[in-house]
């Protein structure tokens, strides 16, 4: 792997794979009484949020401290972010103390790039979400969580038809889904109103329908994405209800999946938009579990940047 996880088109097969092996291993230490191995003791990570996160922002920080690290949570809200502080002044005071790795989320779409390659910092950096650009762990994680369904657990997802659903253009899950998914085999089809794909959407290694109905009964995983009004700056669709008509999950549409089909949603959710709380909440929502795999794939990820010790040793020294 790279030094740094920006984007999801940066893994190999090999390297996604790998990220999802060390997830399943670490996976083990959630069943056991204490949760924590000691790989990254002595290591500083810090949470760097610029951008409001629930999911992301508590299952990184559950994820250094079960490997021992220490933790440093900065959100911008609070910070003298809200006095004119830059990005670079800010990275430079982390910097000064000592962060082995940032992890950060930013409105700006680059910003993680930026950071990484500006210098200013000598340590890993991991993209929590930027703008529409980017979220390549929660790409990692729905590709784990997908394979633990429908592939055993194992190898790769080749074969595997994966149906994304909703507001594309300002999706950084979908892109990067898009990418993991396909480099490691899937094939996905993004289902949108044409209002709602991004330009050059053409070129993704993926097919695009404008109906829902249509790739559903072939679709081992469907994803539905947020609509994300907060970054609409006009109409995209003519009303909430008429988007729910057109583009929402509900029972009926669920009943035309197969019966192995998961349904899964990388939260927050908007119930009754994009998709019905009776399917949020039914047997083949997998949404829950995507959060707890979330912890696993960003332990994976901080271990393997960071580079810890081995985790057969850590397991010895731990039990
Ligand atoms: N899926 C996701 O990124 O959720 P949060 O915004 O709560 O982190």
């Amino acid at each position: 792997m790279k030094a740094h996880l920006l984007s999801a088109a940066d893994l190999t097969r090999d390297d996604a794979l790998l990220v999802l092996d060390t997830a399943q291993e670490l996976a083990q230490i959630a069943d056991r009484p204490i949760k924590k191995l000691p790989t990254l003791r002595g290591r500083t990570v810090v949470n760097l949020f610029y951008e409001d996160s629930t999911r992301t922002r508590i299952s990184f920080e559950a994820a250094a401290k079960r490997l021992s690290a220490d933790v440093i949570n900065f959100s911008a809200k609070g910070s003298s972010v809200s006095k004119g502080e830059s990005l670079k002044d800010t990275a430079l005071t982390l910097e000064a103390m000592g962060a082995d790795a940032v992890v950060i989320r930013h409105s700006a779409s680059g910003a993680p790039h930026r950071l990484a390659t500006s210098g200013w910092i000598r340590g890993s950096v991991v993209n929590a979400g930027d703008g529409t650009h980017e979220h390549p762990t929660q790409a990692l994680l729905d590709a784990y969580t997908i394979r633990e369904h429908l592939a055993g657990g194992a190898g790769d997802l080749a074969g595997r038809r994966v149906t994304i659903v909703g507001d594309v253009l300002h999706s950084r899950v979908a892109r990067s889904n898009v990418h993991l998914l396909h480099t490691l085999g899937a094939q996905v089809t993004l289902v949108a109103p044409p209002t709602l794909l991004p330009v050059g959407v053409e070129q993704w290694p993926c097919d695009v329908s404008y109906s829902i109905d249509a790739p559903l009964p072939q679709t081992d995983a469907v994803m539905m994405l947020r609509v994300q009004a907060e970054r609409m700056d006009s109409a995209f669709f003519p009303s909430a209800r008429e988007y729910s008509r057109r583009y929402g999950l509900d029972a009926r549409r669920m009943a035309a999946l197969p019966e192995h089909a998961i349904v899964m949603h990388p939260g927050p959710m908007n119930r009754g938009m994009e998709i019905g709380s009776d399917v949020a909440d039914s047997e083949r929502s997998v949404i829950v579990e995507q959060v707890t795999n979330g912890v696993s794939v960003r332990m994976a990820v901080l271990y393997l940047l960071l580079g810890g010790a081995p985790l057969v040793a850590d397991e010895e020294e731990s039990a």
